[in-house]
C-alpha cells in the first residue's frame, strides 16, 4: 500500500497511480484525443478564473451539502462514468462505488465497466446511477435498461458524444485490451506492477462485465472491440431519446452537451439534468474546454434544467469555480481514478476527502459559508469566457 496519507493533492495520487497501474491502463485514463489540446484546455482554463478573496466575514459554520436531481449529496461532486475502471485496480467499480457511498456522493457505472451492474449492486447498499450508450442493437439496450432498473439504479445517464470515437494515439500504440495480452512488452511492464497484478489475481472480473455473457458471439476483447465499433449508433438523434426515456421511466440525465442549442434540445426531450462535457477531451479535439462552455449553457437553460459539469476538475477549487459559473453538480473522472490506482477504495476516499477539504476552505476564503449560495460574484472575472470566439 502506498502511504495514501502522504497524498495531499490529486497530483500526488496521479503520481502514485502512474507507478502502480500498467502503462496501457494509466495511459487510457491520462490522455485525450489527437493533439490533446482540449484535454489540456479542460485543466488550464480553470486557472484563468480568479477568486475574490474576502476577509472578516463570519465563516465559522459552513455547509457543502446539496442535492443532485433530488438526491442528497455531502458535496455537489459525483463520480463520473469511466470505462475500464476495473482495469485500473481489480474490482475497481465496486471499490469506487463503495468509496462514493461512504463519502455520500453519487457513483455512476459506465456501460463499458469491468464489474457488471449486478456485481456493483450486490456489493453496495445505496442506489447508484447507470450510464448508457445508444447502440444499434436496441434489444440489448432495452435489456441493459431493464438490468439497471432491476439493480435499483436511480438515474440513467445517457452519453450522446461517443457515437463515433475520437482517436487516442496512446491506446492504439499500446494495443489496449482488457485483460492485457501476454506480449513481452506487457509482461515486462506487469513485472514492475506487483500491486496491480495482486489485485487482478484476486478477482474473476477481467472483461467487460455488462457485455460478456450477455451478447451472443462476444466472448473476448478482440471480438468485443469490433462489436463496440459496430454497435455505437451514429444515426442517433434527439427523437431517439423519447423511447429511451419511456423504457427507463425514471430520472434521465443527458451527457456530452457543449452547445446552447443542444442544451435546449435536452430540455425539450424532458431530461432531468444535463452534463456539460467534452468527454474529458477524449472526443472532439479542438472543442473548447468544458468550463468555457459552461456559462453559455447555464445562460440558455439554467432556469429549466439542472446543469451539471464534467471535465478537467483536479481540485476543490475547480469544483468551486464550476459551481460559481452556475453548475448545480460536478463530476470527477481522472481525479478519482488516480486515487483508485494509487490505493483502491481508500485511494478514492482520499481523492474525495482532498477535494472536499479544498472546496470547503476555498469557499471560506471567498467569504461564503453555504455551497448553495455560491454564485458568479465570488469570481473576479466570471465573464472571461463570454466570447467563445476569443478564447
Ligand atoms: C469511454 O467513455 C472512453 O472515453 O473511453
Amino acid at each position: 500500500m502506498p502511504r495514501l496519507a502522504t497524498a495531499t493533492c490529486i497530483e500526488d495520487l496521479r503520481r502514485m497511480a502512474q507507478r502502480r497501474v500498467p502503462r496501457m491502463f494509466y495511459d487510457y485514463v491520462a490522455s485525450g484525443s489527437w493533439t490533446e489540446s482540449t484535454y489540456r484546455a479542460n485543466v488550464d482554463d480553470f486557472q484563468r478564473l480568479k477568486f475574490r478573496q474576502r476577509v472578516a466575514v463570519d465563516i465559522g459554520t459552513r455547509n457543502l451539502r446539496s442535492t443532485m436531481i433530488g438526491t442528497g449529496v455531502s458535496m455537489p461532486v459525483a463520480l463520473a462514468p469511466t470505462g475500464l475502471t476495473g482495469m485500473v485496480c481489480g474490482d475497481g467499480e465496486i471499490l469506487a462505488a463503495r468509496a462514493a457511498e461512504r463519502v455520500g456522493v453519487p457513483f455512476t457505472l459506465s456501460t463499458m465497466s469491468i464489474c457488471s451492474i449486478e456485481d456493483v449492486a450486490e456489493h453496495t447498499s445505496r442506489p447508484f446511477w447507470f450510464q448508457l450508450y445508444v447502440m444499434r442493437d436496441r434489444t440489448f439496450m432495452r435489456r441493459l435498461i431493464a438490468r439497471a432498473k432491476a439493480a435499483g439504479c436511480s438515474a440513467l445517464v445517457l452519453t450522446l458524444d461517443l457515437q463515433v470515437m475520437g482517436q487516442r494515439h496512446k491506446d492504439i500504440k499500446n494495443g489496449l485490451t482488457a485483460p492485457p495480452r501476454p506480449t513481452l512488452r506487457n509482461l515486462l511492464d506487469l513485472a514492475t506492477k506487483p500491486h496491480w497484478c495482486w489485485s487482478l489475481s484476486r478477482t474473476r472480473r477481467r472483461g467487460f462485465g455488462n457485455i460478456l455473457g450477455h451478447v451472443e458471439g462476444v466472448s473476448d476483447m478482440s471480438s468485443l472491440a469490433s462489436w463496440t465499433n459496430d454497435q455505437f449508433d451514429p444515426t442517433l438523434c434527439w427523437d431517439d431519446i423519447a423511447w429511451i426515456k419511456e423504457a427507463w421511466g425514471g430520472k434521465l440525465v443527458v451527457k456530452g452537451i457543449m452547445d446552447a442549442e443542444d442544451a435546449r434540445h435536452a430540455v425539450r426531450c424532458g431530461a432531468d439534468a444535463l452534463i456539460v462535457s467534452n468527454h474529458g477531451g477524449r472526443q472532439l479535439d479542438g472543442a473548447p474546454s468544458s468550463i468555457a462552455a459552461l456559462p453559455h449553457i447555464v445562460a440558455e437553460v439554467g432556469n429549466d434544467i439542472e446543469v451539471w459539469f464534467d471535465g478537467g476538475i483536479r481540485s476543490g477549487q475547480d469544483v468551486l469555480r464550476a459551481i460559481a459559473l452556475g453548475a448545480k453538480g460536478t463530476f470527477i473522472g481522472r481525479a478519482f481514478l488516480y486515487g483508485l490506482g494509487a490505493g483502491g477504495q481508500a485511494g478514492v476516499e482520499r481523492a474525495l476527502a482532498i477535494i472536499a477539504k479544498e472546496l470547503d476552505i476555498s469557499m471560506a476564503f471567498c467569504g461564503r459559508t453555504d455551497i448553495g449560495g455560491v454564485d458568479r460574484s465570488i469570481l473576479l472575472n466570471p465573464q472571461i469566457f463570454d466570447d467563445l470566439t476569443k478564447i
